[in-house]
């Protein structure tokens, strides 16, 4: 075999901005993902996404326009649909022309046109083949970053465990078949250039990255929880969310106790469109516990993470994330 280098990432269109590396930061709420990883990532040469969930509209507002003075790249706004105030936070991305808007946890036709007609590319995040018929006819719909069963946070996939290397071929091709000719990206246990260059080798046009990025020092994620995603072992799939859908979470999980509603000092702050825990007036307190866990008391808080968190053991800068993810390397060929 002759020693050779390999040639560095692609890029990636997002409406009018191109940028350098096809390496989209995925939204992490509630306040893992906010206007200083974004605008870093922006300025390594990828993608950055605020994790718009669990802000509120006057704080979304002023995240996009601190992540502005910090970046010309692309900084734009994750939202989840199963969100109580999606439709203030949308109105808040249109207003201030964040870059793009990508949008989980729930669909619906009307933001993708609203977005559409406001000139913004709007991302939808899709988990199985059957929603991938669906949105490939959705007006608006910009792009499609498929997540799977490996990714951080609630999950969409009905087998929690498919891996992206099992779900992403599916899905493309469905989306093809349908004629979706925008990006598809692919999302879920994605942390080397290895895993960057075998997603694009499948098709993908570019690939998001959670937990790699919530292990950084510009994420803000609290000290102690990054101390636990570094002390983890694995992950295991929960069924604890009042959402409905799994989640992903660090393995040990340390937690004692998740914070109760109806509790002193708990307060419901109406997150969630539909909360079977609200609604039943006794279980644990979704926000409260990844609030917990983003203000450092792991102990009562929930720690979402991705399938591969076990694999990351430092806290770097975003930009050593990129270095890492994007220079060629000497390779047998
Ligand atoms: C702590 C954490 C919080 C997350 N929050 C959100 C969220 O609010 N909305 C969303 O669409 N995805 C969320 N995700 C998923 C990420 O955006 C990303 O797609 C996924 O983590 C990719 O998998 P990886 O972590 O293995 O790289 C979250 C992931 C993590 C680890």
């Amino acid at each position: 075999m002759k020693k050779g280098v390999r040639m560095t990432l692609p890029g990636l269109r997002v409406g009018e901005k191109l940028a350098r590396y096809c390496i989209i930061q995925g939204g992490m709420s509630i306040r893992i993902s906010l206007h200083r990883l974004a605008a870093a990532v922006a300025e390594s040469g990828g993608i950055g996404t605020i994790g718009g969930m669990g802000l509120s509209p006057d704080e979304l507002k002023s995240e996009i326009r601190q992540a502005r003075l910090l970046t010309k790249g692309i900084v734009g706004v994750n939202l989840m649909y199963a969100g109580l105030y999606f439709t203030d936070l949308l109105d808040v991305c249109i207003k201030e022309r964040t870059d793009f808007v990508a949008i989980g946890a729930g669909y619906a036709r009307d933001p993708f046109r609203i977005l559409s007609r406001a000139g913004i590319p709007g991302f939808c995040i899709i988990s199985s083949v059957k929603a991938a018929r669906i949105v490939a006819r959705t007006e608006g719909i910009t792009g499609v970053i498929v997540e799977s069963g490996q990714a951080g946070g609630h999950l969409g996939p009905k087998n929690a465990d498919i891996s992206t290397w099992e779900l992403f071929p599916q899905v493309q091709l469905d989306l093809y078949e349908q004629g979706f000719t925008g990006p598809v990206i692919a999302a879920g246990g994605l942390l080397d250039h290895q895993d960057v260059r075998r997603a694009l080798k499948m098709g993908a046009s570019g690939v998001q990255l959670g937990s790699r990025f919530a292990l950084t020092e510009e994420s803000e994620a609290s000290d102690e929880m990054k101390s636990a995603w570094v002390a983890a072992t694995g992950s295991q799939i929960v069924d604890w969310s009042p959402t409905g859908l799994v989640g992903r979470v660090i393995i040990p999980h340390s937690s004692d106790r998740l914070p109760q509603l109806g509790e002193p000092g708990i307060h419901c702050v109406d997150c969630l469109k539909v909360c079977s825990h609200r609604d039943q007036g006794k279980a644990h307190c979704i926000w409260n516990s990844l609030n917990n866990a983003q203000q450092g008391n792991v102990r009562e808080g929930l720690v979402f993470c991705g399938g591969r968190v076990g694999e990351i053991n430092d806290v770097v800068p975003v930009n050593e994330v990129f270095r890492r993810l994007v220079n060629p390397v000497a390779v047998e060929i």
